[in-house]
């Protein structure tokens, strides 16, 4: 029976709910046939092994000729499905060079314009193929402080700008309340493409990413950098380090030769989920306010 249009908008607004917001495929996939499929594959295997062990009167082990194997079904744990969808996955399968040619490519950019044309025409990361936009940056450039989050979600996807759903509205109050805003920070995620579902990004597809985004700090040389969140903080500081251990501390990272102070601190969309932690927040906003004032005390100083 056809679910009327009221039942399939709320089975849509319920996925939408669960983060399934786009459609990687044209036709949908019956995960439960799949599965039935291998079960079934699993029997007639184990079925046939068993007949080869009494024919040669031996154990499973060595004695008689190999069985066939059944071909596998696809994998029931992938997000893709066929056609279209698994080319995308054979592209998704970084080749050995494909983080070496995003540096060389990274490296070549010798200002943002023409950083943000390169990754926008890059091809090697397999996120570009589900997300809409690639999104670059927002902000002053000139910004002494630079803000790095992990990726763009669905509002920021939509819009081609970083941070700009509840979680980036939660980020623009927390950087009002130390007299920031968006003339005075500048704003990237280490990737610039939204993973489909808003799914943890995979290594490779962090590993392809990353010289584009330090390329992008070596560009906007900022003075201070704040990782936003865990994801973006273990990325940026190779460490394998929770965010509730590093948060809160400066840091050092090294940039282009250059040594830049980073602090990691709470993603604002843990503190949608955690309010009671926007205390340690606020701490970690405190200290980058301080950070900021030394600095300008020093410009001030120099000048007289
Ligand atoms: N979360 C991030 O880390 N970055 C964004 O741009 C939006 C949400």
């Amino acid at each position: 029976m056809t679910p009327n249009p009221a039942d399939m908008a709320e089975i849509l607004a319920w996925y939408a709910d669960a983060g399934v917001d786009i459609a990687l495929d044209d036709a949908p996939i019956d995960r439960f046939e799949q599965s039935k499929q291998a079960a079934a594959a699993k029997a007639v295997k184990s079925a046939s092994s068993k007949a080869v062990a009494r024919a040669t009167g031996g154990g499973t082990a060595g004695g008689g000729q190999p069985t066939q194997r059944p071909s596998p079904p696809p994998s029931p744990t992938s997000p893709l499905g066929g056609g279209a969808a698994a080319a995308q996955m054979e592209r998704a399968i970084p080749d050995a060079g494909v983080v070496e040619r995003a540096r060389e490519l990274a490296t070549g950019a010798s200002d943002l314009a023409a950083l943000k044309a390169v990754v926008e025409s890059f091809d090697g990361c397999n996120l570009k193929f589900t997300a809409r936009s690639t999104v670059f940056a927002d902000g002053n450039p000139q910004a002494r402080i630079m803000l790095i989050g992990e990726a763009p979600g669905r509002d920021e996807d939509e819009q081609g700008l970083p941070f700009v759903g509840r979680s980036g509205q939660l980020l623009d109050k927390m950087l009002a309340a130390i007299g920031l805003d968006r003339t005075k920070v500048y704003i990237t995620n280490v990737l610039p493409w939204r993973p489909p579902g808003n799914r943890t990004p995979t290594s490779a597809e962090t590993d392809i990413c990353l010289p584009f985004v330090e390329r992008h700090i070596e560009l906007v040389a900022p003075d201070l950098l704040v990782f936003v969140g865990g994801s973006s903080a273990k990325t940026m500081l190779r460490t394998t380090t929770g965010i509730m251990s590093l948060r809160g501390k400066w840091q050092q990272v090294s940039i282009g030769g250059r040594e830049i102070p980073a602090m990691p601190c709470l993603h604002p969309a843990y503190l949608l989920r955690t309010p009671n932690h926007k205390a340690l927040a606020w701490r970690d906003l405190l200290a980058i306010q301080a950070r900021l004032a030394e600095l300008a005390a020093g410009d001030e100083s120099e000048a007289t």
